[in-house]
């Protein structure tokens, strides 16, 4: 039975219900998580604006960085062991959740090691003042983390609160959230005060809900779907905090006839099939070329048909996806495209030794989509891939930038001059030339435009989200 730690100390949901953990490999119940509710969360947030009075609160911020360095190194002395879970839990391939935990260590080494390198400004103003203008915590941050990759965007959300001072209150998802679990252990292992960072789990529209609507909190960063996102926005604006939402997409790749299409090929179907699609920067839409369309598109089938399904021990490239609505919603919108007469150009295999009741999807890569069509447009957050072909640049840029979202995007090109200029035109917060990045690069900012949401995580910039700066005007005559 996994528990929840609030105040530096472990605990069960103070109304001792709880919720089964099922693994998505075989359907079958594992684990138990607490079911916590807005009593719970009340305490968490108590903890955390404690810490902040207290012993969280003195410590400088080198002092800071260093449990966060201590923390990175612990979670790669624990990597197997946390791989392991998050792959139990969340079905993804050991490959996968091996790699998970070296991002997770790199998010507290990056920010551990950028704690005392932020700094404030002296502002030049009127003879006779001194301004300062000093940057400071928001003081208690909430983290509402998804479910695809939960040890990631838990350390990506985190890591740069703390390392500004704030003390965090975590609610990973109810999905799949052991591994945030025994991260939050971890770090009173590595030494963190209590209260810095205290983590409550439990179904989103109760222990969420009461996390994102409490008085007490002073930012909200979320991350998962647009609707649960608005929700997240208004209740925000209740108490007038900031947010950051990142809300997933729609990316595109955009290939030129000049392009590299052997590397493109490859990168295509690695960047649909990561973590079985379920990657809010998934590359889920194919813009091809009108000259080399048919050419490239044979291309990405020939590859795309090695894509094999199989449970995390097989090691394949893809798994399960995470739970039976996540499956039915990927198998409707297969369903829907073929009822539509898309053709299918390639399918994937499921290895015929997979549990029956585990929930596996075929990956799906169908051509010729309408701009209109739902697979154009629509999220699937799962191993499906849509391609259609574009006459010139211009058509391509239309394309591209035609749907509510706006990610990230990758173009190939060998011609260096339309590669500045579509980088510019795309709508969208990352643009990768000749190259495709989702997850990792812990260095690169990154998030939405659009209904893909607001804010940016990642690199310095997050440091930036996750403070305020406070100017001190001192007139000395
Ligand atoms: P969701 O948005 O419901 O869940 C994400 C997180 O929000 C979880 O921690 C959940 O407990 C919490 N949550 C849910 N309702 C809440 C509420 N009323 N108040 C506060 N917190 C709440 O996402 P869900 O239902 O698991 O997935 C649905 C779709 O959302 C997916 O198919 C996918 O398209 C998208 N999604 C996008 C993600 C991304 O990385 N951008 C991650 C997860 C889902
Ligand atoms: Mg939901």
């Amino acid at each position: 039975m996994a528990h929840m730690i609030i105040d530096g100390k472990p605990c069960q949901a103070i109304s001792g219900h709880t919720l089964e953990v099922r693994s998505p490999v075989d359907g079958k119940v594992f684990d138990h998580i607490p079911r916590s509710d807005a009593r719970d969360i009340d305490l968490a947030v108590r903890a955390a604006r404690a810490a902040l009075n207290g012993a969280w609160g003195q410590l400088s911020a080198t002092e800071r960085g260093r449990l966060m360095l201590k923390l990175s190194q612990l979670v790669m002395t624990h990597a197997e062991a946390l791989a392991l879970l998050e792959a139990k839990d969340t079905g993804k391939p050991m490959t996968t959740a091996r790699n998970d935990m070296v991002v997770l260590s790199r998010y507290f080494e990056f920010y551990g090691g950028a704690a005392d390198k932020v700094h404030g400004e002296v502002i030049p103003f009127l003879n006779g003042y001194q301004v300062n203008l000093l940057r400071e915590p928001l003081v208690v941050t909430a983290h509402i983390i998804p479910w695809n990759y939960p040890a990631q965007m838990m350390g990506r959300s985190i890591a740069p609160a703390l390392a500004m001072g704030n003390a965090v209150v975590v609610k990973p998802a109810e999905d799949a959230c052991l591994s945030c679990l025994r991260i939050a252990e971890l770090a009173l292992e590595a030494g963190f005060p209590a209260g810095a960072l205290n983590i409550v789990s439990g179904i989103g529209e109760e222990a969420g809900a009461a996390l994102a609507n409490h008085p007490d909190i002073n930012f909200i960063s979320f991350t998962g779907s647009n609707e649960v996102g608005v929700l997240i926005q208004q209740a925000a604006a209740k108490h007038a905090v900031k947010c950051t939402l990142e809300l997933g997409g729609k990316s595109p790749h955009l290939v030129f006839e000049d392009a590299n299409l052997e590397l493109a090929a490859t990168t295509v179907v690695r960047g649909i099939i990561q973590n079985t699609g379920q990657t809010c920067t998934a590359g889920s839409r194919l813009l091809v070329q009108q000259s080399i369309h048919d050419r490239f598109v044979a291309l990405v089938a020939e590859k795309f048909k090695q894509v094999r399904v199989g449970t995390p021990e097989m090691n394949l490239d893809c798994g399960p996806v995470v739970n039976p609505t996540q499956q039915q919603r990927v198998n409707r919108f297969i369903e829907q495209a073929k009822a539509s007469g898309l053709p299918v150009l390639a399918q994937g295999q499921i290895d015929p030794g997979v549990p029956a009741d585990g929930y596996y999807v075929m990956p799906t890569f169908f051509g010729a989509v309408p701009a209109d069509h739902p697979l154009a447009h629509q999220e699937v957050f799962g191993p499906v891939l849509a391609a259609m072909p574009f006459q010139d640049e211009a058509h391509a840029i239309a394309l591209a930038n035609g749907t509510d979202y706006g990610l990230l995007a990758a173009v190939w090109t060998e011609n260096g001059g339309r590669q500045q200029r579509v980088a510019k035109a795309l709508k969208c917060g990352q643009v990768f030339v000749n190259s495709f990045g989702a997850g990792g690069g812990v260095e690169l900012p990154f998030g939405g435009v659009k209904r893909s949401g607001h804010g940016r995580e990642k690199g310095f910039l997050a440091l930036e989200e996750m403070s305020t700066t406070k100017t001190v005007v001192h007139f000395h005559g």
